[in-house]
């Protein structure tokens, strides 16, 4: 009697264990976008064609979104991504239809980004917006 209930107590702790260990235990590890691979194809596909060098975006802004380098430069006021965070991101802000239809890009009547294409963006910024 005493036996079977020590075995019972045994596995209760056990099982608490488990419990325990699975409750440590991370969300499942996010994958790590890369920005060669997975912003650049976005960009080049919204945005290139106005924001690079002499098209009308960065002849109105400053903007060029053909590289790493004119991306994280910004417009000729300030930066567009704060890396770790795409909330206050202004090209999230932007891109997520966040401030006034006038100012969203893509400008004009063009076809907003899809869902997984600013998600992208947005887990890019947050994982430090890096050049990998
Ligand atoms: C059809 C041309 C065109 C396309 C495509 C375009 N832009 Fe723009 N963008 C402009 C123009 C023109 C301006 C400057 C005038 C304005 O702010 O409305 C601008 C300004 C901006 C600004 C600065 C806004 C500010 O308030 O300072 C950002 C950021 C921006 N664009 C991001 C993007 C992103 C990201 C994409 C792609 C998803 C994109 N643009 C696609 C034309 C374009």
């Amino acid at each position: 009697m005493i036996k079977v209930r020590k075995t019972t107590v045994i596995h209760a702790v056990a099982a608490a264990g488990v419990v325990l260990l699975a409750g440590c235990s991370k969300e499942p590890e996010e994958q790590p976008v890369s920005f060669s691979k997975d912003v650049m194809p976005v960009l080049q596909e919204h945005c290139s064609e106005c924001h690079l060098p002499g098209g009308e975006g960065e002849v109105a802004s400053g903007l060029d979104l053909s590289s790493y380098e004119g991306i994280m430069k910004g417009t000729k006021f300030g930066a567009i991504v704060r890396p770790g965070d795409s909330t206050s991101s202004t090209i999230s802000i932007l891109i997520e239809g966040r401030a006034d239809p006038s100012i969203n890009m893509p400008h004009g009547d063009r076809p907003p980004l899809s869902k997984e294409e600013t998600e992208i963006i947005a887990k890019w910024i947050n994982q430090g917006a890096k050049n990998n």
